[in-house]
């Protein structure tokens, strides 16, 4: 089970039961509810002797029943009031779920320890934290726990508000996103046995449930399309790939799309390539920029976003084998580029060759993004805690990087440039497909960017930050799903009408 919290919105009236969750500030440990429900000393005297502060995000568990239903109390800590807004109220949501552990039931008194108006969205924010956090990817290991935390078991949690209407309205939307978030998590932990280009073809063709148009093209079908970049990588494979495009038109009937475009890998061996043993496994989640765009599609159709956008994903697998492509290999792209592949291991940024020029082709979007866990070298440059992020164009990056600071999905932006276009010149082609050492993730972008035309275009290397990223208040999976978040608010926050 991966979604493991099921999030309702009650009023005052509601019994509490199960755990009781309160939020606690410095000075403030029982809100104005808790003070009204006669527990306000109780709760104050015991964070008194255990030295609980509240700064933002610890927690304080008490096992003492505070009557009626409850067995245990939580306190949260929100640190300094006046400091809070962007994804505090998600990521307190996630300490919050993170110090329940067992609990079966909870119910949160959702309201500032001041007693004073919350905003909007806040307590939809709260439940988004705690449905990221409770997400454990246990389907292959049902019964053990775990060392960090305990087995999590399905949890029914009831946040009390002021205002249910308001809540319920915004947590529509915020629940639409977080099952785009775990649908991206769930599609990068799953091995790649179980996995394939097919499967992941179907697991995407499921988001016509929530309204998406999804195509999907077989190897014929690319081949029509000459998309033989694509088609060098999969050559290997048992498994023949597949292109999925996703739509959700809730803009304007003639509004040019928004589009996202992503890597999918279901494994990367490196092909002839072939790569060390060690940690080869995490190559199972080489398609998490192709998950991204999925969960990204899923929560835009689910909360009926008011814009046009595509998704389009390159579903390949990376094998060596009689079949496989060949270091000195020549191929032609779709857009009649000719690509000399010096590493059949830099096979990403061979399928996003295709996928780019596709979708820049068919769909005259207004802006194309791509994710791709594209290079070692971007984890060198920038560890897990951002994003590389490269764009041809200045307001999109600038876009790009406010919505990063807002979720808390960082981005940091890298150089594109003429100079760099050197390193990836061939004596026998239009292009190779690797740049050297130097600047490896700089000339993996600058080889994209060649197969797109004028279309303001971004590309976000997420090989660090979409799997094995560091645990945070809102994720303790081995993939994060990163990337849904971030762009979910790159479309509410400038392309929805
Ligand atoms: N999928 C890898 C990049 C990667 C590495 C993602 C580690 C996540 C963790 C990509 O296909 C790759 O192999 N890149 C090579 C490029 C090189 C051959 C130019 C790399 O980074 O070493
Ligand atoms: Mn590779
Ligand atoms: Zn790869």
């Amino acid at each position: 089970m991966t979604d493991c919290a099921e999030i309702v919105f009650a009023g005052k009236s509601h019994k509490p039961a199960g755990t009781l969750v309160l939020l606690a500030a410095p000075g403030l440990v029982a809100g104005p509810t808790a003070r009204a429900m006669g527990i306000g000393d109780f709760v104050r005297r015991a964070a008194e002797l255990a030295g609980f502060t509240a700064k933002a995000r610890s927690t304080l568990e008490l096992i003492a029943p505070v009557g009626g239903d409850m067995q245990r109390t939580v306190l949260v800590g929100t640190g300094e009031l006046a400091n809070i807004g962007g994804d505090d109220w998600m990521r307190l949501g996630g300490a919050a779920m993170g110090a329940l552990g067992k609990a079966k039931t909870a119910t949160v008194l959702f309201e500032r320890p001041d007693g004073r108006r919350l905003p909007n969205g806040a307590a939809a924010d709260f439940a988004l934290g705690m449905k990221l956090r409770a997400y454990t990817f246990d389907k292959y290991k049902p019964t053990a726990g775990r060392d960090d935390e305990p087995q999590r078991q399905r949890i029914a949690v009831s946040i009390v508000v002021a205002d249910v209407t308001r809540a319920r309205r915004a947590w529509t939307a915020r629940a639409a996103l977080a099952a785009g978030v775990l649908l991206a998590r769930d599609l990068v932990n799953e091995p790649a046995n179980v996995l394939g280009p097919t499967e992941f073809a179907d697991r995407a063709k499921a988001l016509t449930k929530v309204g998406a148009k999804v195509e999907v093209l077989d190897e014929h079908g690319v081949r029509k399309l000459g998309m033989n970049a694509l088609l060098g990588v999969a050559q290997g494979s048992a498994r023949p790939p597949r292109l999925v495009i996703m739509r959700w038109n809730g803009g304007r009937a003639n509004d040019a799309p928004i589009a996202f475009v992503g890597k999918g890998v279901v494994f990367d061996t490196g092909g002839i390539s072939i790569k060390p043993a060690q940690n080869m496994q995490d190559m199972k989640g080489d398609m998490a920029g192709a998950a991204a765009v999925t969960g990204l599609v899923h929560a835009l159709a689910a909360r009926k976003a008011r814009v046009n956008v595509v998704g389009v994903i390159g579903i390949v697998e990376n094998m060596p084998s009689a079949t496989a492509q060949r270091p000195g290999d020549i191929v032609t792209a779709m857009s009649g580029r000719t690509i000399e592949i010096v590493n059949t291991d830099a096979e990403g940024r061979l399928v996003l060759a295709d996928a780019l020029a596709y979708t820049e082709d068919r769909f005259k979007p207004k802006i194309i993004v791509d994710l791709a866990t594209l290079t070692g070298a971007i984890i060198v440059a920038l560890g897990h805690h951002h994003a590389g992020l490269f764009a041809t164009d200045d307001v999109l990056a600038a876009k790009l990087l406010a919505a990063g600071k807002a979720t808390g999905e960082r981005v940091w932006q890298m150089p594109l440039g003429n100079e760099y276009d050197r390193q990836i010149d061939s004596k026998f082609a239009d292009v190779k497909n690797v740049g050297g050492r130097d600047a490896g993730a700089v000339t993996a972008a600058q080889f994209l960017k060649r197969f797109v035309k004028d279309t303001p275009w971004a590309h976000l290397d997420v090989a660090g930050t979409a799997m094995g990223s560091p645990q945070t208040e809102i994720n303790r999976s081995w993939a994060s799903g990163w990337g849904v978040r971030l762009l979910d608010r790159l479309v509410a926050d400038n392309y929805e009408r």
